[in-house]
């Protein structure tokens, strides 16, 4: 009896062991919740889906989170031409956690993305939102490719009042 017990315990003991290379397959992005939820929590929040899901603000919020950060097709046209909400989850899928948040703490974009107010997002935070973009996992296409100034969009978009007119 002992003998078995001692088996048990020394099994229990490798498999304690184990558990250490797998803990750290669990830590794949998108599987530590309490980033996850921060970051459902963030986007939220500071407006992100606004622009980058479709139909969200007419909506009132009321989008499936399955669509959640996917990109639109709405233009936003103005003097710098005509710019689309990207894929957040597509591009997320393509960079590592370090990547993302240095990308996010130096982005310069075209209007109206407010690169301004990411560049602030704290290195903690940026890191939660990655991985609340893992856990969603890529969806959706990308976005319609950036249009230059003159070049005139097909609608929908929306149209920005152009200085000195
Ligand atoms: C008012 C609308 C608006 C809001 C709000 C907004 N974005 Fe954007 N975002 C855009 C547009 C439009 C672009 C494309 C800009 C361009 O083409 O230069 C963009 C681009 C980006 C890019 C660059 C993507 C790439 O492929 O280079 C990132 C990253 C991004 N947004 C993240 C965010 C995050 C995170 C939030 C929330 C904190 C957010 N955006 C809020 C409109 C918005």
């Amino acid at each position: 009896m002992k003998i078995t017990n001692c088996r048990r315990l020394s099994g229990l003991a490798v498999a304690l062991f184990l558990s250490g290379p797998v803990t750290s397959l669990a830590a794949e992005p998108g599987s530590d919740q309490t980033l996850v939820e921060r970051g459902r929590y963030i986007v939220t929040v500071s407006g992100c889906n606004d622009c980058h899901t479709p139909g969200y603000g007419l909506a009132s919020g009321e989008i499936p989170e399955s669509l959640w950060l996917t990109g639109d097709r709405l233009g936003w046209h103005g003097e710098w031409g005509t710019t689309y909400a990207s894929n957040l989850r597509l591009l997320a899928a393509q960079l590592n956690e370090t990547q993302w948040v240095s990308m996010t703490r130096t982005l310069k974009a075209r209007p109206p993305m407010p690169w301004f107010n990411l560049n602030r997002m704290s290195v903690e935070d940026s890191r939660a939102v990655y991985h609340y973009l893992r856990a969603l996992g890529p969806a959706g296409e990308t976005a319609p490719s950036y249009l230059p100034p003159g070049t005139p969009p097909t609608p929908p978009y929306i149209a920005f009042p152009t200085s000195g007119t």
